[in-house]
């Protein structure tokens, strides 16, 4: 069995204390990793701080690491994948997908390295300042402090590190504990691909440890942050005036409207419900059905989630896999449970055996219901039908979140009235909520967060602008 080390200051550092990462699907343990202790989590922060002032590499230097870094993604695409299939219990083709895009995002990272730049200021424009000429550069916040979630162990590390490092920063990264090894993988390749010792920190274990540590040091100047909404709420309330991008949770809303190419929409909604078991921040969670489809709708998406393959990650034919642990597979049943003794009705799926959960459709929901209300998480999506379009959006938008949401209609008109009023950050039209390419602008509204990811926005957000004013006289 691997026991993986953590890295800290350019080296491979074992500790005393580890942590064990279970194959999702067995649940026997796959692998240990060493977790940091209060001085490594200190060495770490001071090693990133130091390197920061150390190492100021140009722009074409920061360009051609992450350039090799996508390269050397692509060429261990199949070694990647089997880790997260093991590590987070990802089926195997979506595991694929995410090295793929994980490669994307180091691309498009490099790319931003070249186009970091401010902008002409025309301070000549102010009265008694015509002999002066103004500009801004952007230039890189100092120590990043990245904390990433469970569910896409390298993309959404790769979010955090490949836009701090194309913007200068240096960074110090806690994965998830219960994903980690993906992380450290990366850590290793960007080492390889050139990234001087000190620039890339990772050190693995719990939030209350060395999660809290980070938070309290102040050489860190920014935190990004990608997880639920309640651990978001903490980190702002402990991060005072330091900077802070949260990308929270989502019950992603979609609707699908009389005018609806009905085929397209419940083959598409039947796979984004349900990929990696619903754990996915923008999954499909509530399903708007205008009456007059409404029953011809649920027959079609009914017909394409019996098409779904559950079972073991490691099959390449398996759509819906293992649920992080078995704790969250029980809450995600409790949920359920709750709801139908409330009134709800399982029209699919509903049972539990272990961590696998069915790909579950409810119907006959009402809007307080958890399953409704809050975010799920899980393989489970409900169907809420509507007769005026105006009233549906009006129920959507009373959710707490708004990350991402969707609309089927061949009517152009209805597509952009509804988007104009949804409350989300991302709207799709004839696509549901979990469209993602890494290049677009991805971050919500409300509980769901603030700042956006996508490479390029992130070194916007990891950068400052320094104003340069000249005096010409
Ligand atoms: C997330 O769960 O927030 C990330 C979704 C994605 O990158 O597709």
């Amino acid at each position: 069995m691997n026991n993986y080390p953590i890295f800290i200051d350019g080296t491979w550092r074992k500790t005393k204390e580890s942590l064990q990462v279970l194959d999702k699907y067995s649940q026997k343990v796959y692998a240990t990793v060493s977790t940091a202790g209060k001085k490594d989590v200190d060495d770490a922060i001071s090693s990133a701080f130091h390197a920061f002032k150390r190492h100021q590499l140009s722009p074409y230097e920061r360009f051609s690491i992450l350039q090799k870094t996508y390269q050397i993604l692509l060429d261990r695409k199949e070694e990647l994948a089997k880790i997260i299939v093991k590590e987070a219990g990802k089926p195997l083709k979506q595991a694929l997908a995410e090295i793929e895009r994980s490669a994307q995002t180091f691309l498009l990272a490099a790319e931003e390295a070249k186009r970091v730049h401010g902008e002409g200021v025309p301070v000549d424009a102010a009265p008694g300042s015509e002999n002066r000429l103004a500009f801004t550069i952007k230039v890189p916040v100092g120590v990043v402090g990245a904390i990433s979630p469970f569910n896409f162990p390298l993309n959404l590390v790769s979010h955090k590190v490949a836009p701090a490092l194309a913007a200068g920063n240096a960074v110090v990264l806690k994965p998830a504990s219960k994903t980690p090894i993906s992380a450290l993988k990366l850590a290793g390749i960007l080492e390889e691909a050139g990234l001087p010792e000190g620039l890339l920190q990772v050190v693995v274990g719990s939030g209350s440890t060395v999660g809290k540590q980070m938070i309290e040091d102040k050489r860190i100047s920014l935190y990004t942050f990608t997880g639920s909404a309640d651990v978001g709420l903490k980190l702002k309330q402990e991060t005072g005036l330091n900077r802070l991008i949260l990308e929270l949770g989502n019950n992603s809303p979609v609707i699908v409207d009389k005018e609806a190419d009905l085929d397209h929409a419940a083959q598409t909604l039947a796979g984004q419900s349900f990929a990696f078991a619903g754990q996915v921040c923008i999954s499909v969670q509530r399903i708007y059905v205008h009456e007059s489809v409404h029953s011809s709708f649920m027959k079609k998406i009914i017909s394409n989630i019996k098409r779904l393959s559950v079972g073991d990650p490691a099959d390449p034919a398996t759509d819906v896999g293992p649920m992080i642990s078995e704790s969250e597979a029980e809450r995600a049943e409790e949920w359920v449970q709750e709801a139908v003794s409330d009134g709800a009705e399982i029209a699919y799926g509903g049972k539990r055996d272990g961590v696998l959960f069915e790909p579950t459709l409810l119907t006959n929901v009402n809007k307080n219901m958890r399953v409704v209300c809050e975010e799920i998480f899980a393989p489970v999506v409900s169907i809420i039908p509507y007769t005026e379009l105006d009233e549906c959006i009006a129920e959507l938008n009373q959710s707490d979140y708004g990350l991402q949401g969707g609309i089927f209609t061949q009517n152009i008109d209805t597509a952009f009235y509804a988007a104009k009023r949804v409350g989300v950050g991302g709207f799709m039209i004839n696509d549901g909520s979990q469209y993602r390419v890494d290049l677009m602008p991805y971050g919500g509204v409300k509980d769901s967060g603030n700042g956006k990811e996508g490479p390029k926005y992130s070194v916007d957000e990891m950068t400052e602008e320094r104003l340069i004013v000249m005096n010409l006289k």
